[in-house]
């Protein structure tokens, strides 16, 4: 009997999930919006199957599109630069203030609001650490890992947020909806929680209500693909006056290589591709790298948080280029397409150029960035000649083309 009563309220909330369905396909697509609101902020239902089918309900056809496309590079970041948010919540932890943003579709990406202008070097008496972060510096730091071919940067684009609508009408966090103000000059601004520069001397103004950032795509959940931090062996002190042992020690190199994961695999080519990703930047604030836990120790590495490149473009630092020089070790694939973006044809910026100017916030760099990119690339190669001049082609220049193309028959996929 009273399997029987529970098999038709199993009956009658299909029905009732199936008619809200109808409805909710039907109906404006303001509902549908409220719906998916509620859906997300009621905590009773959250985690149930049903808040699943309900929500895969809720998904018009132009979303599931988007969220297929999630995996396609080239309609994933234009998306980004046009769909509205849902909701949004600042990320806890970090020292600046960083967004959530949630998607229509349930997506996320990590908003990183403009705090100084594109002409704006980083001041001679700041650290590296305590520089702001950059939005256009995650932006361009996207689109040059794809012109080295290295495709470990999550797909960032820029975008122009209206503070009030897409920000302070849709957070549900009451601690950043507080800290709306408007300035003096009648523009709208905000500065959030955060552990430094979170006050109302360094808040995000809009001008009036329109504030530009970056938009970087979430990697998978952590609970569906576990990622893995490593320290980075050329890390800095991230001290005023004490030096790393890298800075000391000449033969630091040869003590890495003897360290596992480093002593086998591709690990210490792949550190130091982003040696030569970071230098190009100027970024010296790569402490940790991340992979994908699953893949165990044979796998590639992921280059998270570029916000503190293109901070200066009249100087190279080439202590950024010490694990190069350290180590004399390269990828061939690396070292080819480092020659090739030298020739005149194939300018690293004149590339950069071009492909930047398909963001939203184009232009992303001011030309002396660009400029200053081909002139580290200059030194790199140098570097690299040097290593090659000194121990030998072979003994520098891995074949890594060579190898891939013998066991999967086709072009090398990294
Ligand atoms: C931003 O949104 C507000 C509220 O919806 C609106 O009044 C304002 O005109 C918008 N600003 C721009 C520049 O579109
Ligand atoms: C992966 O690297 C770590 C060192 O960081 C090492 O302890 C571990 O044994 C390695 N795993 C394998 C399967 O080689």
């Amino acid at each position: 009997e009273s399997a029987g009563t529970g098999r038709s309220f199993i009956m009658l909330l299909l029905w009732l999930i199936l008619v809200l369905c109808v409805t909710t396909y039907l109906l404006a697509p303001e509902y549908n919006l409220f719906m998916r609101t509620w859906l997300t902020s009621s905590a009773i239902i959250k985690n149930s199957v049903f808040l699943a089918i309900i929500t895969h309900c809720l998904f018009t056809v132009d979303d599931v599109d988007a969220y297929e496309g999630k995996q396609n590079e080239v309609y994933f970041p234009d998306k980004f630069s046009v769909t509205l948010f849902l909701s949004v919540a600042m990320k806890s932890g970090g020292t600046q203030l960083k967004l959530i943003m949630t998607f229509q579709n349930y997506g996320q990406a990590l908003f990183k609001p403009m705090k100084q202008t594109r002409e704006q070097e980083t001041p001679p008496d700041f650290f590296y650490f305590s520089d702001f972060e950059r939005h256009n510096a995650e932006i361009a730091a996207y689109h040059l890992d794809r012109i080295l071919d290295f495709r470990r940067v999550p797909p960032v684009t820029g975008r122009l947020v209206n503070m009030t609508k897409e920000i302070r009408d849709v957070t549900r966090d009451k601690k950043l909806w507080r800290t709306f103000f408007i300035s003096p000059a009648n523009n709208i601004c905000f500065y959030g929680e955060c552990s430094y520069y979170c006050s109302t001397e360094h808040a995000l103004c809009g001008k009036p209500d329109q504030i530009e950032g970056s938009l970087a795509a979430f990697l998978p959940d952590l609970a569906l693909a576990k990622r893995r931090t490593w320290r980075n062996p050329w890390r800095r002190s991230y001290h005023k006056r004490k030096k790393a042992e890298w800075e000391v020690d000449p033969d630091y190199c040869e003590e890495v290589k003897q360290t596992p994961p480093y002593d086998s695999g591709t690990r210490l080519l792949d550190i130091m591709d982003m040696t030569i990703f970071d230098f190009l930047m100027g970024n010296m604030d790569r402490h940790h790298y991340e992979t994908f836990e699953k893949f165990g120790n044979e796998t590639f590495i992921i280059h998270l948080d570029n916000g503190r490149g293109f901070g200066k473009h009249s100087h190279d630092e080439l202590s950024i280029l010490v694990p190069l020089s350290q180590c004399c070790r390269v990828k061939r694939s690396t070292h080819l397409r480092l020659q090739l973006l030298a020739k005149e044809e194939f300018r690293l910026s004149a590339l950069m150029e071009e492909s930047l100017q398909t963001d939203t916030l184009s232009p992303i760099l001011i030309r002396p960035h660009l400029e200053a990119m081909d002139r580290r690339l200059h030194l790199v190669l140098q570097v690299l000649a040097d290593c090659i001049e000194k121990e030998g082609y072979s003994n520098v220049v891995e074949d890594d083309l060579l190898v891939e193309g013998l066991n999967t028959g086709t072009a090398p996929q990294r």
